[in-house]
């Protein structure tokens, strides 16, 4: 097919060269952004007088029709064009004739793609911080229903401390909440207009970019065209806030999967998150879960590929850069899903709290409230965790835990033992004695429930 383009060249490309070349299979996502686009930037060329009033509304009129047609299936894209831009432009030149023809004006691809992509992935982003939301809240209800349930909380994945469940999922919450923060922080930088930095030098058309900018939902316009053709930081930064997003996901769902093993068996997914083996009748597998720490890779591998890409480009439009959008919209596919998947996987999550409270009751996790008991009696802390220490060896030499050890065994290490020693290693105990905020207390748990819900019904 001869070239839109078709001028110094007589336009025509060989095909395998059109088929390399052309971006239509994954740029024609973003045919209500560039017809939307151009709709803006006919009525700004007609409010300039660039064009007649009576033209402009005839694009616009005609660009409102291929929209519609598109949106009803009436209209197919044509993959013989080189991108969703020269589709539509196309399109009106076919449907309008000469007039048609006049939408370029004091416009290039250039901008014209920086435009559509900023307006897409804002939409997007809006998207992702929607189901990061929904997350946040089933992990929240969660914890509100295991704000008493006790387990084993782990450093070097050994137990250390005990902890109750909600403590556990309001961490995660809290990471997320930041994504959210990251995520509308990109989307607030995102959200600029690149539009009328033409090719990349601006133009010596009377342009109103400011116009166009309002007309499209902009907060400001680019300070430099060069910049406003060149830039693709605020891909990278949806895509560095998305792979921050999915490593917390991925370490939720490698929780998920252990905690989901005979080994641990503290929760249970439900079937409809699950997935069975073909020849192991009895295996319950965490697919979804997996699946979610697998896709990791993938986004960060979006990431890490258009970091490389843009490396070392020279200013302005190169059309590596047309290597930008299979990436950032890879990646947000792939959150979209996994979030879609992970909110009700959570929500019909079932903990067994039985298991939970048997893991937590051996390990020796009340140790260091056992060496706290010691500091209250006077002893320094360094020679209280030495005592402790010391016990802890004795009852695992003698097959005991600290709760079955005799006062008279306790004595034996140190005189200052008395009867409370009972009450201040008891688990439940160990727990509510950690009020310091942020603590895995009860009440300190319900604050960050709060603070939580708080915060999603604010905005
Ligand atoms: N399809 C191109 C892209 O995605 C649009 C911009 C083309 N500009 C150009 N001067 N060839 O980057």
């Amino acid at each position: 097919m001869k070239k839109m383009w078709a001028g110094r060249t007589d336009g025509v490309t060989d095909k395998i060269a059109d088929d390399f070349n052309s971006s239509i299979h994954f740029d024609c996502k973003m045919f209500r952004q560039d017809i939307r686009g151009s709709m803006a930037h006919a009525a700004m060329l007609g409010a300039q007088n660039i064009i007649t009033k009576n033209e402009a509304d005839t694009l616009i009129d005609g660009l409102d029709t291929i929209l519609s047609d598109l949106e009803n299936g009436s209209l197919q894209f044509d993959m013989e064009c080189e991108d969703i831009h020269m589709f539509v432009e196309q399109e009106l030149t076919k449907r309008l004739g000469a007039v048609g023809k006049k939408l370029h004006t004091a416009r290039s691809r250039n901008d014209q793609v920086a435009l559509d992509l900023r307006m897409y992935l804002r939409d997007e982003a809006e998207e992702i911080i929607d189901l990061v939301r929904d997350l946040i809240y089933a992990i929240t209800e969660q914890a509100e229903k295991n704000k008493a349930t006790v387990l084993p909380g782990y450093t070097h994945l050994q137990r250390a401390q005990p902890i109750t469940f909600g403590h556990h999922l309001m961490a995660y919450a809290m990471m997320l909440l930041r994504d959210t923060a990251r995520l509308t922080d990109a989307k607030k930088r995102m959200n600029i207009s690149p539009l009328g930095s033409c090719a990349l030098a601006g133009t010596t058309y009377n342009i109103d970019r400011r116009f166009e900018a309002k007309e499209l939902g902009f907060d400001g316009v680019t300070a430099n065209s060069i910049d406003g053709v060149s830039d693709r930081d605020f891909c990278l930064e949806l895509l560095s806030a998305l792979s921050i997003l999915m490593m917390h996901l991925s370490r939720l769902s490698e929780e998920i999967i252990l905690w989901s093993s005979w080994e641990f068996h503290f929760v249970e997914l439900s079937n409809a998150y699950t997935t069975g083996s073909s020849i192991m009748p009895q295996k319950k597998n965490s697919d979804m879960a997996e699946l979610v720490r697998g896709k990791t890779g993938r986004v960060y591998g979006d990431l890490m590929a258009l970091l490389t890409t843009l490396k070392g480009l020279p200013l302005a439009y190169n059309k590596d850069m047309q290597e930008d959008k299979e990436s950032i919209f890879d990646a947000v596919d792939t959150v979209k899903m996994c979030l879609k998947v992970f909110a009700p996987m959570v929500a019909t999550m079932t903990v067994c709290s039985e298991n939970m409270k048997k893991a937590a009751q051996t390990g020796f996790i009340n140790a260091t409230d056992l060496a706290d008991y010691l500091v209250k009696k006077g002893m320094p802390f360094r020679s209280a965790y030495k005592v402790s220490g010391q016990i802890v060896a004795y009852c695992i030499d003698n097959n005991k835990v600290l709760e079955t050890l005799t006062l008279e065994e306790y004595k034996g290490f140190d005189p200052s033992f008395e009867d409370d020693v009972f009450e201040a290693i008891d688990l439940i105990n160990c727990v509510e004695k950690r009020t310091s905020e942020g603590g895995t207390a009860i009440s300190s748990v319900e604050k960050q429930i709060e603070y939580v819900k708080g915060i999603l019904s604010n905005d």
